[in-house]
């Protein structure tokens, strides 16, 4: 595998020259890093599900330079294009109805006859969307089910020579997936993921509701990265209700608090998301910490402490942290 540098100009041409061949490259985006190749490349495109170890059921988001580009491959509602232009570039994915002379193949979006779409926000890789006008099927690089990246290091350590290249862009903003909405025909609007982006934002911006909750039929899930268990960490993660603290910890168990903890902040396995309980710090440093754990032979079990609020982008670490700690037998 090769490691490019995202700000590096020649590094850039260099992944846009194997992404025109039909490889594979890792990229920075504000959310998690993505492994992308050329979404009109159906052969690319389903090494991108080998590569993952994915469920070829499960659809695939394509990133795009521009709202004109987007507006090729699928059909924009009103409510749409509203939210578009409101928070694109961002860390907002639109599941919108296909067009019917869309190039992109029926693989990408799992044979469905809707698309997600998304155009990403961070510099590196708005650059390579732009300079090189391949649009980019990318799902989180990470095998499925485990945590997404939010690092070059961790594509490097959990998908290493199984991919051409990793496009270094630095650490994630948000650290969490983007908000994933459904918007049909009739300007419905639905929440399939929580992410950066709350809803109480997405009602503003539109003046419509956001339909939320349980689906219609649970078993087939509209959007399958809403299967229960996912972001899994190997060992598996236990959590706790905010603020109730589990008593003496064994050593061999991690706890994660969600802000430093004034007393015990000196023990050696309690570790904290933010210095002060920050919510975008939190999110930013889930992943990352999950993942530190993970791979620490001193720790057997990890215990987070699950936040009480979902307001903002806490409704997204909930979100994360509850199909972290559901059993994939369960
Ligand atoms: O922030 C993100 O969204 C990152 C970065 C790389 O852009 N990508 C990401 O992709 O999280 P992935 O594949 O890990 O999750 C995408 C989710 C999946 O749960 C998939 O089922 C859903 O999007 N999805 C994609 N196309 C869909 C469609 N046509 N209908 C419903 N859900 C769809
Ligand atoms: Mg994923």
């Amino acid at each position: 595998m090769e490691k490019l540098e995202g700000h590096n100009a020649d590094d850039r041409a260099r992944a846009i020259r194997i992404l025109s061949a039909g490889g594979l490259v890792a990229v920075p985006t504000e959310t998690v890093y993505g492994l992308a190749a050329d979404a009109r490349n159906e052969a690319a495109v389903r090494r991108i599900f080998s590569v993952k170890g994915r469920p070829l059921l499960d659809p695939l988001i394509v990133h795009c330079d521009s709202l004109e580009t987007a507006k090729s491959y699928a059909l924009f509602p009103d409510t749409a294009i509203l939210l578009a232009e409101t928070f694109w570039p961002g860390p907002l994915t639109l599941v919108l109805p296909r067009r019917s002379d869309c190039l992109i193949p029926k693989t990408v979006s799992a044979g469905l006859d809707t698309l997600a779409i998304r155009i990403p926000a961070h510099p590196v890789l708005r650059a390579l969307l732009v300079d090189s006008k391949i649009p980019l099927a990318a799902p989180s690089a990470n095998p499925f089910g485990y945590i997404s990246p939010t690092r070059a290091s961790h594509v490097i350590q959990s998908l290493g020579e199984r991919i051409e290249a990793v496009l270094d862009g630095g650490p994630c903003e948000h650290g969490v997936e983007s908000t994933i909405l459904s918007i049909d025909g009739k300007n419905n609007i639905r929440l399939l993921r929580s992410g950066p982006i709350p809803i109480e934002h997405v009602s503003k911006a539109t003046g419509h509701k956001v339909q939320t909750g349980s689906q219609a039929n649970p078993a087939k899930p509209e959007a399958p990265g809403m299967l229960a268990s996912h972001y899994r960490p190997r060992k598996g993660i236990e959590l706790f209700p905010e603020k109730s603290w589990p008593g003496k910890c064994e050593e061999a168990t991690a706890t994660v608090t969600l802000s430093r903890p004034k007393e015990r902040s000196t023990e050696k396995n309690i570790f904290w998301l933010s210095e002060s309980g920050d919510p975008t710090e939190i999110a930013h440093n889930l992943f990352d910490l999950l993942r530190k754990l993970d791979s620490d032979s001193t720790f057997s079990r990890i215990r987070v402490e699950f936040p009480s609020s979902s307001e903002g982008i806490f409704g997204a670490v909930q979100d994360r942290l509850s199909r972290a700690a559901v059993s994939p037998r369960s």
